[in-house]
C-alpha cells in the first residue's frame, strides 16, 4: 500500500448521510454524520421517501464537510467508496449518483461496497484484522454470521430466516410504546429490570448457525396482550431484560459454538445492534474464557451507520486492484458474497 493512500467513503443506504475520509485504510480523518432520525421518529420508522429527500439536501455538504475537516481536496483523493447495497433504493441512489459525479469530474477510481462489509470493516478502524476470522453481524436488516479467509471475501455460514435482531427489538419497542430506533430503549430498561418471564430461544436445528426472532418477538407481544386482557400490568423492565437475556443468549451460544468450529483467530462484532450494552458484556465475558481467539468490538460511533466503515472495505479494494465502472447502481438485494 502507497504511504498516503486516501479514501473517501460514501453512505446513504438509510437514515444517515454519512461522508468520511480514511488514511491507509485504518486511519479516520473525518466522519460525517447527518442523522436523520429526529425526522422519521414521528412515523415510528424510516419513511423511503423521507429519507431520500434528506440525503439529496445533505449530501454535498456532508462531502465538503468530510473533506474540510480532514484538511484535503478531491486532487488528494485515491478512491471514491460508496454503499451499493443492501439498503432502501431510493436513498441509495442519491450515494451512488454522488459518489459517480465527483469520481467522474475529479477523475477518481469508483469503489461499490457492501454495506454489510462496511459494518464488518468498522472493526479494522479499530485493530488489525487477522484470518480466518468470524463476524457477528446484527444490525436493522441483518443478522448474519460471516466467516472471512481473507481480506474481502465473504461466506455467510448463519443468518436470519425472518425478523433481524434490530428490526425484533425495534418492534418489541414499539409495542412497549418506546420511541423510534427501539434498541436503545430496550437495552437500557433491560438493564433496571430481571429476566423474570420465560420467553423463547429458536436454536433450529442442532446444526445450524442460521437465527429467528419473529418467534420470541410474537411471544413477548402476546405476553403483554394476554395480561392486559387478564388486568395485569407486566413490568416493561423485567420483560426487556427477559427479551434482551433471550436475543444475546442465541447470538453468544452461536458465535462461540461457530468461532470454535471454524478456528478463528477473531471474533468481529459489527452492526447497529453492536451498541448493545448487554450483548458486548456477554460476548466479552464468553471470549474471555476462549484467550486464543480476540473479541473486537468497535465504539459506539462505529457500530452504527457511518462512511469511515465504507471507506475502510474501500481501501482494502482498490489495493486489490477492483474498481467500479460508471454503470454502477444501487442494489437493494446486492448478496456479500458475490
Ligand atoms: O446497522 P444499523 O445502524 O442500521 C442498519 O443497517 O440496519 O442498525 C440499526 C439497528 C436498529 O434496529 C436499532 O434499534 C439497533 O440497531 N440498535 C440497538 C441498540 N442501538 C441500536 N439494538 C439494541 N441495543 C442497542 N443499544
Ligand atoms: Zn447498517
Amino acid at each position: 500500500m502507497s504511504d498516503n493512500q486516501l479514501i473517501m467513503g460514501i453512505e446513504t443506504s438509510c437514515d444517515e448521510t454519512a461522508v468520511s475520509i480514511v488514511k491507509n485504510g485504518r486511519e479516520i480523518l473525518s466522519n460525517v454524520v447527518a442523522s436523520q432520525i429526529e425526522s422519521h421518529k414521528r412515523f415510528g420508522g424510516v419513511v423511503p421517501e423521507i429519507a431520500s429527500r434528506h440525503h439529496v439536501e445533505a449530501i454535498t455538504l456532508v462531502i465538503e464537510e468530510a473533506l474540510e475537516q480532514a484538511n484535503v481536496a478531491f486532487e488528494d483523493i485515491d478512491g471514491i467508496a460508496v454503499t451499493e447495497g443492501p439498503g432502501l433504493v431510493g436513498a441509495l441512489l442519491i450515494g451512488v449518483n454522488a459518489a459517480k459525479a465527483v469520481a467522474f469530474a475529479h477523475d477518481i477510481p469508483l469503489l461499490g461496497v457492501h454495506h454489510i462489509a462496511g459494518h464488518i470493516y468498522a472493526n479494522r478502524l479499530v485493530e488489525e484484522l487477522e484470518f480466518p476470522l468470524l463476524a457477528l453481524v446484527v444490525s436493522g436488516g441483518h443478522t448474519e454470521l460471516v466467516y472471512m479467509e481473507e481480506h474481502a471475501s465473504f461466506k455467510v455460514i448463519g443468518e436470519t430466516r425472518d425478523d433481524a435482531a434490530g428490526e425484533a427489538y425495534d418492534k418489541v419497542a414499539r409495542t412497549l410504546s418506546l420511541p423510534y430506533p427501539g434498541g436503545p430503549h430496550i437495552d437500557r430498561l433491560a438493564h433496571e429490570g430481571t429476566a423474570t418471564i420465560d420467553l423463547p430461544r429458536a436454536w433450529l436445528e442442532e446444526d445450524s448457525y442460521d437465527f429467528s426472532f419473529s418467534g420470541l418477538k410474537s411471544a413477548v407481544i402476546n405476553t403483554l396482550h394476554n395480561a392486559e386482557q387478564r388486568g395485569e400490568t407486566i413490568d416493561p423492565k423485567n420483560l426487556a431484560a427477559s427479551f434482551q437475556e433471550s436475543v444475546i443468549d442465541v447470538l453468544v451460544t452461536k458465535t462461540v459454538k461457530a468461532a470454535k468450529q471454524y478456528q478463528v483467530k477473531q471474533v468481529l462484532l459489527a452492526g447497529g445492534v453492536a451498541a448493545n450494552k448487554g450483548l458486548r458484556a456477554a460476548l466479552e465475558a464468553a471470549f474471555l474464557q476462549m484467550p486464543e481467539v480476540k473479541l473486537i468490538i468497535p465504539p459506539l460511533s462505529l457500530c452504527t451507520d457511518n462512511a469511515a466503515m465504507i471507506a475502510a472495505v474501500g481501501s482494502v479494494l482498490y489495493e486489490k486492484g477492483k474498481r467500479s465502472s460508471y454503470a454502477l447502481n444501487a442494489n437493494p438485494g446486492l448478496d456479500i458474497e458475490s
